[in-house]
Order: C-alpha cells, then sequence, then structure tokens
C-alpha cells in the first residue's frame, strides 16, 4: 500500500493498494469524526462492492446509506443530479458530512459536482472502482455533468478530501471497459514519454499495474499543482480528449470515454503529422500501442460530422480552440486554431 499527497488548495492523500477497500473506515473516521455519508455507486458496483464499504464504515460508526444510479455515461444528467441533491436534503446533510463515490469517472464526476454545489460545497472523497477513475477521473478536483449541447458542459472544481484506490476491485471489469482506462494510461505516456511509453509497448501491463497506477498519478498531480484551475500547462491532459468527447457525443454515449480517446489520440497524431506538425513515427507508436490492448484507432466518423461537437467544446475561447498536437513520443504542444479553420486543418 502507497500514499501520494496532492499539493492542492485542498490537500488530500491518495491511497493505492490490494485489497484495502474494508479498510478505508479508519483513515475516513479521522478525516470526519462527527460525519454521516451518502454513498453514491451505481447499479453494477452495488452488488459487487457496496456491502464491504458500508461493513467498514459501519465499525468506524460513521453512519451511510446509498444513493444507488443506473450504470453509464447517461448518469451524468441533469435529472440525476437533481435527484441527487434532493436526496441530500432530505437526508439533512451538512458542512460536516461528506459524499462516498463509490464508482467509475461517471460516479465520480457525478457525486463531485453534487459535493461542488451542495450548500455551496461539501467535502467528498474518491473510492475508484475502474482503471480510468484510478488514473485519472478520480485526482485533481474536476468534476461534471453533461448536457445534451454536449460532455461535461457543467462543472465545478472541487478538490476530494481522500482517494482510497484498491485496484483489486478492477478483477470484475469487462475487458472493454478496462482497456478504457489503458487509454488514459497511453496518454499520460504519449506526454510524459520515456520509460512509461516503452513498459505498454513491451511489457506486459498487468504485471506493473500498481507502478503504472502511480506513476500516472504522479504525473497528473505535477500537473495540476502547477495549474489547478486548468488555464495553462493542465490543458494538456487534454490530448486526444478535443476529439475524443466530440467522438462520444456523436455516438450518443454509445462509443465509450476511453475507446473516444484513444480514437481522437491517434486521429490528432495523424492530422498533426499530415499538417507537418509531428512526426509520422508518433502516430505509427501510437497506434501500435492502442491495438496492443485491443483499443480503436480509426475514426468512427468523418470529420465534418464532428465539428459541430468540437465548436461546442469547453476548450473554446472566442472563436479559437485549443488542440493538444503530439509532436512525437514525451513531446507535445499546444496550438490555438481558429474555429474557421477547423475543417481545413482536419480535412489535410
Ligand atoms: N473528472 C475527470 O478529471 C475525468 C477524467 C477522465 C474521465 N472522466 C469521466 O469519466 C467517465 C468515464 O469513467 P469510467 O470509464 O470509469 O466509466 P464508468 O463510470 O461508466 O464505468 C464503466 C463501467 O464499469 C462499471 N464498473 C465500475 N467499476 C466496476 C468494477 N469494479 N467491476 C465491474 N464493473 C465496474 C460501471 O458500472 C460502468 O458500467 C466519463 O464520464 C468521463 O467524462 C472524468
Amino acid at each position: 500500500m502507497g500514499t501520494i499527497h496532492a499539493k492542492t488548495s485542498r490537500p488530500y492523500d491518495i491511497v493505492i493498494g490490494q485489497g484495502i477497500l474494508g479498510q478505508c473506515g479508519d483513515a475516513v473516521k479521522e478525516l470526519f469524526p462527527e460525519g454521516q455519508t451518502v454513498i453514491v455507486t451505481d447499479d453494477n458496483v452495488e452488488p459487487l462492492y457496496l456491502e464491504t464499504l458500508k461493513r467498514s464504515f459501519q465499525r468506524c460508526e460513521i453512519e451511510c446509506v446509498a444513493f444507488i444510479i443506473p450504470n453509464g455515461e447517461e448518469s451524468k444528467s441533469t435529472d440525476i443530479y437533481t435527484e441527487l441533491l434532493e436526496f441530500l436534503a432530505k437526508r439533512n446533510m451538512t458542512k460536516s458530512d461528506f459524499i462516498t463515490a463509490l464508482g467509475g469517472g461517471v460516479v465520480g464526476d457525478l457525486a463531485g459536482f453534487a459535493a461542488a454545489s451542495y450548500l455551496r460545497g461539501i467535502p467528498y472523497i474518491q473510492i475508484p472502482t475502474t482503471l480510468l477513475a484510478a488514473v485519472d477521473s478520480s485526482i485533481g478536483g474536476k468534476t461534471a455533468i453533461n448536457l445534451s449541447g454536449g460532455k461535461n458542459l457543467v462543472g465545478a472544481f472541487h478538490q476530494p478530501s481522500l482517494v482510497w484506490c484498491d485496484y483489486t476491485t478492477h478483477e470484475t471489469m469487462d475487458p472493454l471497459r478496462y482497456a478504457d482506462g489503458i487509454a488514459e494510461i497511453v496518454k499520460y505516456a504519449v506526454l510524459k514519454g520515456g520509460d512509461l511509453f516503452t513498459l505498454l509497448e513491451k511489457e506486459n501491463l498487468y504485471k506493473h499495474v500498481e507502478e503504472i497506477i502511480e506513476e500516472c498519478v504522479r504525473l497528473k498531480l505535477s500537473i495540476v499543482s502547477e495549474d489547478e484551475f486548468d488555464t495553462g500547462k493542465r490543458q494538456f491532459l487534454n490530448l486526444g480528449h478535443t476529439l475524443g468527447h466530440a467522438i462520444e457525443a456523436r455516438s450518443r454515449f454509445d462509443i465509450s470515454h476511453g475507446h473516444a480517446v484513444a480514437c481522437g489520440m491517434t486521429a490528432m497524431a495523424d492530422v498533426a503529422a499530415l499538417n507537418g506538425l509531428a512526426d509520422y513515427d508518433c502516430s505509427d507508436r501510437i497506434g501500435k500501442v492502442l491495438k496492443r490492448y485491443g483499443l480503436p484507432t480509426k475514426m468512427p466518423y468523418d470529420y465534418r460530422e464532428l465539428i459541430p461537437y468540437i465548436k461546442n467544446d469547453k476548450k473554446r475561447r472566442g472563436n479559437k480552440i485549443k488542440l493538444i498536437i503530439p509532436e512525437n513520443i514525451g513531446r507535445c504542444r499546444m496550438i490555438s486554431l481558429p474555429v474557421k479553420d477547423l475543417d481545413s486543418f482536419f480535412r489535410t
């Protein structure tokens, strides 16, 4: 078991280990000696892990009750968000109480946004049960829900008080959903380069899971602690995400986040090479690694179909949109492209 300390505006610990879910009650009780909690989870995770968590909380005399949402991206909706807020109010939750997000990125983003906005902010903790949530969404305090116009269009920055990651919970995941997490790991490896990318290219990722989760968490934290509110360096974490979010929204969320990011990352590398901004070798290596883990690399839609969604992206500022270009493994660049040039940029 290892602990990493996040030095953000609200500092917190990220505890990563094997089989540690049932031990989190003690750490939580120390943080919230008087607090009750609402555990937000989904209907896949509930039968697998809710009981273990509840027993750990009850043993430490933490009063808890569950709010269970349907699994899937559709649950990051204004309707479910409102239901959750009403539930918190009925439980008379106060600022000394906290929300517990037990699940993947969907649960974490929704529960985090409810925590950010209910009573203008109450604490929450993250217990990521997917690989993607462990390496990415549970860290860094971005919370959001979707609107019909696009992904994550309403949200807030709100750091958790604790992230408790028991990666043995990932063993029950559907392999396709597990691969979603690998797509985010490939993103970190493209940003960082060096040993992490080589490990993904040559070794068996499954034998190095704890080390990889820790490395991704450290990398994300090093970026987030420099730019918590996403005005500069943090935007590099959006590599593959501008196209990825557009693909997800265009597919009406039939294509999952990680799979869409995989397509988005390869497409950006290809388009960048075609525009003379990157080496062809880079898109080749990214594509090979993604394929190695069963991830898609082909664009499922014509770029023209995605442009309306790209224009709605929250990274747009006025008439410009920021794009992260992988120039080579370990070397990415941010460009600001006029929205009017999107069509020609992508159809080079
Ligand atoms: N806030 C951020 O910084 C950030 C970063 C990246 C992604 N995200 C968001 O995260 C979401 C994707 O997260 P995700 O891939 O974890 O999706 P998810 O939460 O939908 O989980 C994927 C599926 O796995 C199931 N599941 C979860 N844990 C399981 C387990 N241990 N065993 C079996 N099944 C399990 C879920 O029920 C779901 O069906 C997207 O909404 C994306 O926008 C947020």
